[in-house]
Order: structure tokens, then sequence, then C-alpha cells
């Protein structure tokens, strides 16, 4: 086995576009409470996802899930508690050095004015992690992991929603991420597209090694590819546990969360607070 690489290569050698033999992660959340203003939006959360797991974060809107990514990412600083990622704490600068993390956002949040191919180079590029050379090559291996080859050339406003999903999430496999996060990677997809990206997930794991942590409340996507999952409601994580023993939990929130039966007779609207 290859030593582990800490950092992104700074080698010019083309060989370079094969991923670097990376160790993936844990994360741990202890305690994690966030405040903004006075509004609580985490409360007292705790949860590990373990290096190669694929740990699917569940819950209603604006229960805090990308608030929580956020935190991973160091976008956000707890207001008490701590999150670390391979035991350094997320919020500390050099954390990011020395473990490749990458977040594909909701929106995709690609780069309009670029090409696929630059918005997959832009970081590459700026880090200078290849050569020209090398820099195509691993740019080109991520599209073709995610069959978006004939892709390269077009630019976002050409695709539809799957293929800008795609491409964001092949624009975090340039960066040869020890762990992924995905902020509703599935939203606003029809179902087989959802299905695709879960696959997708699940594959990526299979040949990357990563650690992925996945916002969402695609029900299919968590029940299927997920090794555990966890339910945010109203900042507090209700339950974790495998997705059988989620769909056996007896606890009504979860089971209303995840399989909420539609009923005329005595409509949810009708019961809303104002
Ligand atoms: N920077 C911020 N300042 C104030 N409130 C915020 C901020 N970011 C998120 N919130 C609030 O925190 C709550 C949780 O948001 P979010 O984590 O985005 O929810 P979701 O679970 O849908 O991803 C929402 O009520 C949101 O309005
Ligand atoms: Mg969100």
């Amino acid at each position: 086995m290859p030593t582990p690489e800490a950092h992104p290569a700074s080698s010019s050698d083309p060989a370079a576009a094969a991923p670097a033999a990376a160790q993936a992660v844990g994360v741990s959340i202890e305690n994690l409470s966030k405040q903004f203003g006075t509004f609580e939006v985490l409360k007292n959360v705790t949860f590990a996802v373990e290096p190669e797991e694929i740990f699917v974060l569940m819950g209603p809107s604006g229960s805090g899930k990308s608030v929580l990514l956020k935190h991973i990412v160091g976008l956000e600083l707890p207001t008490s508690g701590c999150v670390t990622v391979d035991g350094r704490d997320a919020a500390a600068e050099d954390t990011r050095e020395h473990v490749r993390m990458a977040l594909v956002f909701q929106s995709g949040a690609l780069f309009n004015s670029l090409s696929v191919f630059d918005n997959l180079a832009l970081y590459p590029r700026e880090h200078r992690v290849a050569n020209a050379a090398g820099i195509r090559e691993k740019v080109m291996r991520a599209l073709q992991i995610l069959s978006l080859e004939n892709a390269a050339q077009k630019f976002p406003s050409e695709l539809s929603g799957g293929m800008k999903k795609r491409v964001a999430i092949a624009r975090a496999l340039v960066m040869e991420p020890q762990l992924m996060l995905y902020d509703e990677p599935t939203s606003e997809l029809d179902p087989v597209m959802s299905a695709t990206i879960s696959e997708i997930i699940a594959t990526l794991k299979d040949e990357y090694h990563v650690t992925s942590l996945v916002v969402s409340h695609d029900r299919e996507l968590a029940l299927n590819i997920a090794h555990r999952v966890g339910i945010l409601m109203g900042g507090s994580l209700v339950v974790v546990g495998t997705p059988s023993e989620l769909k056996a939990s007896k606890d009504p929130r979860v089971a209303e969360f995840l399989n909420p039966k539609i009923d005329l007779k005595n409509p949810r609207f009708k019961k809303l607070e104002t």
C-alpha cells in the first residue's frame, strides 16, 4: 500500500492523474449547538461518521441540515460543542490542508461563464496540482466516471438538472476527496435521475473509499444506500440507525417523516401554526 497523501499532489508528473492513495477519514460532531442571534438552529447534536461510511442526514426543510454541513467545512463556527474531521478541529484553518474534503452544493454552484471542462479544471489549476496535461487527465477521468465525456465543452446553461448535479460531483472528484459532503444531491430531480445519483454516490464509495455524508430528504436514497441514517428535527437529532432500524422505529415522528400518509379527511395544512 502506498503511503497516504496528506496534501494535494504538487507533482508536475502527468501520472498524478491517478487518484492519490487517500485514507478515508471520520467525522465527529460533539454536542454541537449553533445560534443565529437568539435563534437556536442546532441543539446539542452528537453523532459520528465512520471512515468509508455513507451516512445520510435527513430532516424537514429548515431543520438545520445545511448549517450542520457548513460546520464541517469550516464555513460556520459552533456556538458551543465541536466538530472534528480526522481528529482535527473543523474550524481550524489548516484542517482543509490536511484533509481533502469536497462539498457538493444543492445548486451545483457551477460557474456559468466556464465550460464544464474549465469548471472542473479551476481548482487543480489554482492549486497547481499538476501540469496542464496532468490536469486534463484528472478532469477527463472524473468526467468519464460520471459518463460526461461528451459534455466537456458544454456550458452549464446547456445542461439538464441531472447533468448539472453530475458535473458538480465530477468537480468534487477532481479534488480526490477523502470526505464527500452532499447537500440535497437529488432535489429537483425526477425519480430515475435521483436513483442514478444514489448509484453514483454508492459506487464512488466503492471506487474511492471516500467517507460520504449526504444531506437529503430523499427516502429512497437514504434507505437504499445509507449505512446509517440520522434524522434532524428542529435542530435536534431525534434518531440514528441503520435503514432497517429506522423502518422498524416505533417513534411516531420517524414513521411520519419516512412515510407520511396523505389524509384528506384531516389534512395537515389545517393544523399548521401561523
Ligand atoms: N446565516 C444564517 N443566519 C440566520 N439564520 C440562518 C442562517 N443560515 C441558516 N439560518 C436558519 O437556520 C435554519 C436552518 O437552516 P438550514 O440549515 O439551511 O435548513 P435545512 O435543513 O433546510 O438545510 C433556517 O431557519 C434558516 O433560516
Ligand atoms: Mg438545506
